[in-house]
């Protein structure tokens, strides 16, 4: 197996080939050995200086990246564009600049533009990582959703996973996609019409309009939130009629004839796209995701560091 990856950045999954992501499971394996001792902590990137750029709301992507640095040893700075002299009309360039002449290595970098970070890695010199750009990539959480079946099921390939939800506006979708088909995961998306993209039939997986035909196909059910910040107008007729079509309760999951894992990449909707007896079963693995982003960020960031110009 390859040691290096073949990318400098991890802008999207896109970019990477099974074995880069082979590479960083097994990284992530030993990372995630290493933060269930009793000392949590690596001296790996103990030289590098880390910024983590947040022009996004976030919880778990913003918490897990700098817990991940922290564990490496790295030094960390963080930045969120409110409170920022970005309110004052300073570009990203000249903001990213300003922080990198601090000598910084590695960006980590969350923003609402699709392509924001393919746009900075063309014109900065650091190491970038996308933490979710627009409705365009979200690498580090399909590296984490990928990761979090292989440690359930001992493997991708052959698992069938449904997407379900608001695809058209989801980067999750997107790089979920791109990463499970890399590893040799069937995938199905469903959803409502108006919440496929266009381009849908273009990336080799199914479509399912009918959400129990759906969850009786998969092994795998990731729910995904309905994303009303993104919607310009009206997608459904109403919340109350997208929850009975495309909600996920305890009574619908028991009525299925195979016991299917539940996945959600969070925020939940709690009563939207899963109720909280669905979210908090024994079949969700919601939490097991976020333990396991820690480790496999952990991994990205050791891998990238080491990468070669
Ligand atoms: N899954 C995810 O990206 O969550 P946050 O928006 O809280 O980071």
């Amino acid at each position: 197996m390859e040691s290096k990856l073949s990318v400098n950045h991890l802008l999207g999954i896109k970019d990477l080939n099974a074995s880069d992501i082979e590479l960083i499971f097994t990284t992530a394996d030993n990372f995630k050995e290493v933060i269930n001792r009793p000392i949590k902590k690596v001296p790996s990137l103990r030289d590098i200086t880390i910024s983590n750029l947040f022009f996004e709301s976030s919880t778990r992507t913003r918490l897990s990246f700098e817990l991940a640095e922290k564990r490496l040893s790295a030094d960390v700075i963080n930045f969120s564009a409110s409170g920022s002299s970005v309110s004052k009309g300073e570009t990203l360039i000249d903001t990213v600049n300003n922080i990198l002449a601090m000598k910084v290595d590695m960006v980590v970098m969350r923003h609402p533009n699709p392509g924001a970070a393919v746009f900075l890695s063309k014109h900065i010199k650091a190491r970038i990582v996308n933490a979710g750009d627009g409705t365009n990539e979200h690498p580090t959480q399909a590296l984490l959703d990928a990761y979090s079946i292989r440690e359930k099921f001992g493997k991708v390939k052959g698992k069938k996973v449904v997407i379900v939800g608001d695809i058209m506006h989801s980067r999750v979708a997107l790089s979920n996609i791109f990463c499970l088909q890399k590893l040799g995961a069937e995938i199905m998306v469903c959803g409502p019409t108006t919440l496929m993209p266009k381009y849908i039939s273009q990336l080799g997986v199914k479509v399912e309009h009918n959400l129990k035909k759906a969850l009786e196909w998969c092994d795998i059910a990731n729910m995904l939130r309905i994303q009303l910040e993104r919607q310009d107008i009206r997608y459904f007729p109403s919340l109350r009629e997208y929850i009975m079509l495309y909600g996920v309760n305890k009574q619908l999951l028991d009525s299925l004839s195979k016991r299917i894992t539940i996945m959600h990449p969070g925020p939940i909707n709690r009563g939207v796209e899963i109720t909280s007896d669905v979210a908090d079963s024994a079949q969700s693995i919601i939490l097991e995701q976020v333990e396991n982003g820690v480790a496999v960020r952990m991994a990205v960031l050791y891998l990238l560091a080491g990468a070669k110009n």
